[in-house]
């Protein structure tokens, strides 16, 4: 039985369709991001969870039992599930202790209970010598962290996060996606996060939704992710790639200007016309100033360097094949030096590309 399972879960507006036939199970303890553009349906999806919006068609269960359908909803308070949103929101007028505690008084739990599982929490997430302070006196991270003490410390079933970092400074929030797989690994709560943000999804999460206008289009962990993404969309959204727009011809492909001879990319060809796309990442193409001498079933194509960037952690380099209209985005460690002009070789391993559905 999964802790969470949304079935063709679907919400209009009107014309718009905001969610459309979203289906996703989610294992008690799992972290699941769901990823994408602004507008794609993910808040939408999240607060249909949570039991704000009932869905226009299609089912939520939670344990094996129905939370939402077209017929029936469970409301919010029931489900024990804690939510936490962009503007996080903490009490103004209440203590950080008080902020976290409230939860548990709501709940009649014993002041002596209430203190010591405050008092846990906050030395959890580095807040106890911060106690007695009001929010106005924190930073906008320590303020992120009590919100995400006082959703974990009533012991949610689930934890839903909309965005939870989207307000902080670039920094801070790079430190805070790895806070909130922290607190994860330690308290092993079912956690649907909504980003936007790939490398937010990527750090934090077990597996990544990612959805485009309403759809899930593929769900994996962040490696098999970034690695063989199924769809150009996902393939463009998740990171920097090539696309390759070739020809199957028995044991090769044939693009413009160049051949890989190759069986590695076989598959359906989807039309039938053998027209195959391929995702192949900057930094899965190696450089060499001269032709690789034993390629090993390795996929070489020589061209030359068209323009190149120096971006302090890599070089940037577009590529030109011999006699081909294509550019090649690769990066190269910083003392893998070639010239505009100078000839290259690019070289691949066929396991390192993607085939687009
Ligand atoms: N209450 C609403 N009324 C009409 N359209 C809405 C409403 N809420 C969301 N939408 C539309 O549904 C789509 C998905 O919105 P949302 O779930 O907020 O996307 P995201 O969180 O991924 O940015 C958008 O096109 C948005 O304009
Ligand atoms: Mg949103």
């Amino acid at each position: 039985m999964f802790k969470l399972a949304l079935r063709n879960l679907t919400k209009t507006y009107g014309d718009v369709t905001a969610v459309n036939q979203v289906t996703l199970d989610i294992q008690e303890g799992e972290f699941v991001s769901l990823l994408g553009p602004s507008g794609c349906g993910k808040t939408t999806t999240l607060r249909m969870i949570a039991g704000f919006i009932a869905p226009t068609d299609g089912i939520i269960e939670m344990d094996g039992q129905v939370l939402s359908s077209p017929k029936a909803m469970m409301p919010p308070e029931r489900r024990q599930m804690s939510m936490i949103f962009q503007s996080y929101a903490i009490w103004p007028n209440m203590t950080v202790a008080e902020n976290v505690g409230f939860g548990l008084k709501l709940r009649k739990l014993p002041a002596e209970e209430i203190k010591r599982r405050t008092a846990d929490i906050l030395e959890v997430v580095h807040m106890g010598q911060l106690a007695g302070r009001y929010p106005a006196e924190l930073s906008g991270g320590q303020q992120q962290r009590v919100a995400l003490a006082r959703s974990i410390v009533v012991k949610p079933s689930i934890l839903l996060l909309d965005e939870p970092l989207s307000n902080l400074d670039a920094n801070l929030r790079e430190e805070m996606r790895f806070e909130i797989r922290r607190l994860h690994d330690e308290f092993r709560i079912t956690t649907v996060y909504v980003t936007h943000d790939q490398g937010e999804a990527m750090v934090t999460s077990d597996r990544i939704a990612v959805m485009n206008a309403g759809r899930i289009e593929q769900v994996d962990d962040p490696y098999t992710l970034y690695n063989k993404p199924r769809t150009r969309f996902v393939a463009g959204f998740i990171g920097r790639t090539n696309f390759l727009e070739g020809r199957r011809e028995r044991d090769a492909v044939v693009f413009d200007g160049f051949t890989l001879h190759t069986d590695a990319f076989a598959g359906p060809a989807g039309d039938g016309s053998g027209a195959v796309t391929l995702s192949v990442r900057p930094q899965s193409m190696k450089l060499h100033g001269n032709a690789p001498g034993n390629p090993d079933g390795r996929c070489v194509i020589q061209g030359k360097v068209v323009e190149r960037a120096y971006l302090g952690e890599h070089w940037d380099y577009g590529i030109a094949p011999n006699g081909s209209g294509v550019q090649l985005r690769v990066t190269a460690l910083p003392i893998e030096v070639h010239d505009v002009g100078a000839a290259v070789w690019v070289e691949f391993d066929p396991a390192q590309v993607a085939v687009i559905a």
